[in-house]
């Protein structure tokens, strides 16, 4: 029981089918339930693939990913959909209404589930001041959102079920400071473990642990204080 939301590495290599190159090359590490932890790196350093391998979009080439202290193998696809909120990098969202959106993230959720969770993403009150409300149609036929009000919902949508690890795959890079340190605070009362790709200080700052990926590989590690103190590379981007 323990063990619900512990996420391990081990050994894991990983190039994209068909290619010849390994994006991800011996990464190995254990991140404890209840863990925030923050992923640094350029542009194509291997961040997304790093936690695309956590709701099992690919199985890595070599090595082992273990969710919850069980090999992913070992955990039916279902199962796994239930553990784990997914927020990938470009917000998916549908021609659809906001509510029928959100739903998508459990397909049972109440409307007082929904509104919750779009209290604790802040944007219930952009979905309030839309015309219908929860019923405004999104895309082609509908309104279109900001990208930060997008992110904000596919967020919403992951936190409806709950996950015991939730990914934010640069989910919130459109949010300012003030909105990001609301959402990550209600996201703490969740008590999830909480993966995040993030370009912001103030986001590293309140990680357990950081994680800089350069090249497929994990570079450094440890918490803001440790890598001011050891990593010239961390002092780098924390003054730039
Ligand atoms: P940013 O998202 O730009 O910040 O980069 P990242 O650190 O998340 O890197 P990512 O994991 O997206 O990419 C690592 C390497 O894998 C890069 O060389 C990409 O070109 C490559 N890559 C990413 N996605 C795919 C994919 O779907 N197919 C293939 N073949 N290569 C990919």
């Amino acid at each position: 029981e323990q063990l619900k939301g512990a996420v391990t590495f081990e050994h894991v290599s990983f190039r994209y089918p068909g290619m010849s190159s390994y994006v991800l090359k011996d990464i190995s590490f254990h991140v404890r339930p209840g863990e925030t932890v923050a992923i640094l790196g350029s542009t194509g350093a291997g961040k997304s693939s790093i936690l695309q391998l956590i709701p099992r979009l690919y199985d890595p080439t070599e090595g082992a990913v273990y969710v919850d202290g069980m090999n992913l193998k070992d955990i039916k696809m279902d199962d796994l959909r239930k553990r784990i909120g997914f927020t990938p990098q470009e917000s998916i969202l549908f021609s659809g209404t906001v509510e029928e959106n959100l739903a998508w993230g459990k397909s049972d959720a109440s409307l007082s589930e929904m509104k919750a969770a779009a209290k604790d993403a802040q944007i219930h009150e952009t979905i309030t001041d839309l015309k219908d409300g929860y019923e405004t149609k999104l895309g082609q036929k509908g309104i279109n959102l900001s990208g930060g009000q997008k992110q904000r919902l596919s967020v919403a949508r992951a936190l409806i079920r709950k996950p015991n690890i939730l990914i934010l795959d640069d989910s919130t890079s459109a949010l300012d400071l003030q909105t990001e340190s609301k959402v990550l605070d209600a996201i703490d009362e969740y008590k999830c473990t909480l993966f995040i790709v993030t370009q912001k200080l103030s986001t590293a700052k309140r990680a357990d642990k950081i994680m800089l990926i350069d090249d497929g590989k994990i570079i450094e590690e440890g918490t803001h204080d440790q890598l001011m103190n050891t990593s010239a590379l961390y002092r780098e981007i924390a003054y730039s």
